[in-house]
C-alpha cells in the first residue's frame, strides 16, 4: 500500500505521558507520510492511545473501538491501531475481544511504531507488549502546542501503591540521561517554545538507575541536579515538572525551585488520602504529617506557591473517620487544585483483591463531599489574585470567544485577557487579574 495518500488520527486517553507519547507516535506517522484528519471516520489509520487507570477509562476505549472495528467489516484496509496502557495490560486477549485491531503496543513500544506498522503492512496482526528498553527517540515528535512541551525524563514507576496498575502497564524506572533532556530542550528552544514541563509518573526518582554516586554518598543525578543542568536553556522561559512523590521530595529540591527563576512555583504532589492507616494500606510510605511538612517547608521558601494533588475515595476498608481526615488535610492545606477520584479496583493489584471493598453508594458521596470542598477552597484560593499583575504565558485564543487570549499564571492558574493571538502568542506579559473564578482568571493587559 502507498502510505503518501493515508490519513491518521490519533484518539489519547489518560496523562500527560500519553499526551507526549501520542505527539510522538504522530511525529513518526507524519515522517512516514501519513496527515493529520481531524475526524476518525476520515482516517485509514486509526490509533487509541489508551488509558486504564480506572475501569471508566478502559471501559470507554472499548466504546470507541467497538465502532472502528465494526467501519473495519466495511472498509478492510483500514488500519487499527491499541497503542498505551489497556494495550500492555490486555495484550493478546484485546485480539480475541477486537479481532480487526492490526496493531496492539505498549507505551514502552511507542519508539518504535514505524517498524511495527511495517510488519503490519506486510501482512500480520502484530503484538508488542514485551517489556524493552526504551530507545532515545531520534523522531520529531508533532506537538499539540507551539508554545509549551512536554519533555520526558524518567519511564515507569518502581513504586507498588497497592491500588496502582502503572508500574504493570509502564515498566520499571528508565531515565533519560541530562545531555539528552537538555539537547531536546534546547531544540525546542530555538523552535521558539516558551515552557517546558518535565515529566515522570514518579519524578523524583529520576536518576536513581543512572551510574554515579558523590562522595557523600547521593546519587550524582537527582532531579534537582537536573534541574540545575537545564535551567539556562536559551529561549525556554518556564520550566515545569511533574508528578512529585511525597516519600521522596526533598528540602534541596524546593530550594532549588525558589533559588532558579526559570522554575515555576507550582508543585503537584498526589497525597491520596489524609488518613495514616489508608496510606500505609495504599503502600504510600509516608504519613499526613509528613505531607503536611512539605507544603509547610514550600510556603516558607515561596508562600505564594500553588500546590495541587490527587486524592483518592473509598479505598478498601477506608471508614467514615479515615475519609475525614482527608477533608481534614484539604481543609488544611487548601490546594489551589485536587484530582479526585472513587477507587476503582484494578486487575493485577493488590488492593482489588481485598475483601473490604466499600460500596459504590459511599464512594460516590464521598466524592461529592471531597469535590464541594475541593470547589470551595480553590475559589478562595483564586481570591488572592484578584488586583495584582501577573505574568501570563500567552497559549493560545479563548476558544469561546475570538477576542481573548489564553494563558497561564507561573503558578499555572488559567488566564483570560483581552487581546490578539497573532500579535501575543508565546508573548510574556503582564496581566491585572479582574475576575476570580474557582480554577480561572480574566484579567486585562496592563500598559
Ligand atoms: N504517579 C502519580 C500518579 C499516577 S496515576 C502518583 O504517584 O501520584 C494518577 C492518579 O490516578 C493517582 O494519583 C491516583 O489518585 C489515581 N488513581 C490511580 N489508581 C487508581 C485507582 N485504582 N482508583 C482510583 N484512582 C486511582
Ligand atoms: Fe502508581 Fe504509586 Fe507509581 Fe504513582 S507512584 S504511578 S500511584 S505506583
Ligand atoms: Fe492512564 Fe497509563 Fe497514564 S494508565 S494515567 S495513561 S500511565
Amino acid at each position: 500500500m502507498t502510505v503518501n495518500s493515508c490519513r491518521y488520527h490519533i484518539t489519547t486517553f489518560g496523562c500527560q505521558m500519553n499526551k507526549a507519547d501520542s505527539e510522538r507516535m504522530a511525529g513518526i506517522l507524519e515522517k512516514m507520510g501519513f496527515e493529520w484528519v481531524e475526524h476518525p471516520d476520515d482516517a485509514s489509520l486509526i490509533l487509541y492511545n489508551t488509558c486504564t487507570i480506572r475501569d471508566n477509562a478502559e471501559q470507554k476505549v472499548y466504546s470507541y473501538l467497538g465502532r472502528q472495528a465494526k467501519r473495519k467489516q466495511e472498509q478492510p484496509d483500514l488500519i487499527l491501531v491499541v497503542a498505551g496502557c489497556v494495550a500492555q495490560q490486555e495484550g493478546e486477549r484485546l485480539l480475541l475481544r477486537v479481532p480487526e485491531l492490526d496493531l496492539v503496543m505498549g507505551p514502552q513500544h511507542t519508539n518504535r511504531l514505524e517498524d511495527l506498522l511495517e510488519q503490519v503492512f506486510s501482512g500480520s496482526q502484530v503484538v508488542a507488549t514485551e517489556p524493552v528498553h526504551i530507545m532515545e527517540d531520534i523522531t520529531k515528535p508533532r506537538r499539540d502546542s507551539e508554545i509549551t512541551a512536554w519533555v520526558n525524563v524518567i519511564y515507569g514507576c518502581n513504586e507498588r501503591c497497592t491500588y496502582c496498575v502503572v508500574p504493570n502497564v509502564r515498566g520499571v524506572e528508565q531515565s533519560r540521561t541530562p545531555e539528552s533532556i537538555r539537547a531536546e530542550m534546547e531544540e525546542l528552544g530555538r523552535q521558539g517554545y516558551k515552557e517546558v514541563t518535565l515529566l515522570g509518573q514518579n519524578i523524583d526518582a529520576y536518576g536513581r538507575d543512572l551510574p554515579g554516586v558523590t562522595e557523600d554518598g547521593r546519587h550524582r543525578h537527582t532531579l534537582t541536579d537536573l534541574l540545575y543542568f537545564v535551567h539556562d536553556v536559551p529561549g525556554i522561559e518556564r520550566i515545569r515538572f511533574a508528578t512529585s512523590h511525597p516519600r521522596y521530595f526533598t528540602e534541596r529540591l524546593i530550594r532549588a525551585c525558589a533559588e532558579l527563576p526559570k522554575v515555576c512555583e507550582h508543585f503537584h504532589i498526589p497525597f491520596q488520602s489524609g488518613d495514616n492507616e489508608v496510606l500505609k494500606a495504599m503502600a504510600r510510605g509516608y504519613t499526613h504529617e509528613k505531607y503536611r511538612r512539605i507544603v509547610h517547608t514550600i510556603r516558607e521558601y515561596m508562600p505564594d506557591a500553588a500546590i495541587s494533588a490527587d486524592a483518592i475515595v473509598g479505598f478498601p476498608g477506608e471508614t467514615e473517620e479515615q475519609f475525614e481526615n482527608t477533608l481534614k488535610l484539604v481543609e488544611d492545606v487548601a490546594f489551589d487544585q485536587l484530582n479526585t477520584a472513587a477507587y476503582s479496583p484494578r486487575p493485577g493489584t493488590p488492593a482489588a483483591l481485598w475483601e473490604n471493598q466499600v460500596s459504590e453508594d459511599v464512594k460516590s458521596d464521598r466524592l461529592q463531599r471531597l469535590n464541594h470542598l475541593v470547589a470551595t477552597k480553590a475559589a478562595e484560593r483564586s481570591l488572592r489574585y484578584l488586583n495584582r499583575v501577573e505574568e501570563i504565558l500567552v497559549e493560545d485564543q479563548n476558544p469561546k470567544d475570538s477576542t481573548q487570549v489564553m494563558g497561564r499564571t507561573r503558578s499555572n492558574r488559567l488566564t483570560f485577557f483581552p487581546g490578539k493571538i497573532a500579535e501575543l502568542k508565546g508573548k510574556l506579559v503582564n496581566v491585572k487579574i479582574t475576575e476570580a473564578r474557582a480554577f480561572s482568571l480574566t484579567g486585562a493587559l496592563e500598559q
